[in-house]
């Protein structure tokens, strides 16, 4: 079948604080080949990060289309907010940018709201989070993203946001059994805030879980980060992204 009706694949980026990971997907989600990984350059501009995404695509077989989860606000495909990143980030035109660069179709999300692609059943009101270098959120309402959730950066206890606590430097600087701790209430909080059918959490320290979680509570693979770039792209455009 020639690229277009259907067999497209997608070559999946994952900008992340601390890494960056691409990966090709047949149209239902499925890796093809290796994954490519690299550390986030330093200072993470970006020049930079255009450059190393150049040379791991370089590596990677031929695609038809390009997703990209970034981890900061993203508007109309661009780039509003990066703070694990750099301020040269803010108003960058990332999906035009590579679009020109790659000369392929290419559709940029917040970095919580392509993993949400790859993990949510499209039912009812689904809420995503993301334990990683930072704190990512997503929310879907039957399957339709609500654009624009940023739990990461907002006082949730005694004046400590959610990333505070929660992200990279909040792990390290509390240990496992604090986090913990402190997860375990953090998560009814955001039950009675989102009264959510389903939250998913994500993203690499997921895994450092210790506590038993409730039913409609479930911890996915941090792979759905790349994965949900073939789900971004069957979604409408209308159903992840503001148009006008
Ligand atoms: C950003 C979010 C992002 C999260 C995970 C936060 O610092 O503000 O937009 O989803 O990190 O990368």
């Amino acid at each position: 079948m020639p690229a277009g009706q259907g067999n497209e694949i997608t070559l999946a980026v994952d900008i992340g604080g601390t890494g960056i990971k691409a990966l090709l997907l047949d149209s239902s989600g499925k890796p093809i080949g290796e994954r490519q990984r690299a550390a986030t350059p330093r200072p993470a501009t970006p020049a930079a990060i255009l450059k190393l995404l150049d040379a791991m695509k370089n590596n990677l077989g031929q695609f038809d289309r390009v997703s990209v989860g970034f981890p900061g606000v993203v508007k109309k495909g661009a780039t509003l907010t990066a703070h694990n990143l750099h301020p040269k980030w803010v108003g960058f035109e990332l999906e035009k940018v590579l679009m020109r660069r790659w000369k392929r179709p290419v559709r940029v999300a917040n970095d919580a709201a392509v993993q949400g692609f790859g993990a949510i059943h499209g039912k009812g009101l689904e809420l995503v989070i993301t334990l990683g270098t930072g704190f990512g959120s997503s929310l879907f309402i039957n399957g339709i993203l609500v654009p624009g959730l940023e739990l990461a950066h907002h006082p949730w206890r005694k004046g400590k946001t959610y990333e505070d606590d929660f992200g990279k430097q909040g792990i390290e600087r509390h240990g496992r059994k604090k986090w913990n701790r402190l997860l375990e209430k953090a998560i009814p909080q955001l039950e009675s805030l989102f009264n959510y059918d389903h939250l998913y959490i994500g993203g690499g320290n997921a895994a450092h879980i210790t506590f038993g979680l409730p039913a409609h509570v479930t911890r996915v693979p941090n792979e759905d980060g790349l994965l949900g770039g073939a789900a971004l792209w069957r979604a409408r455009p209308e159903h992840w992204k503001l148009t006008s």
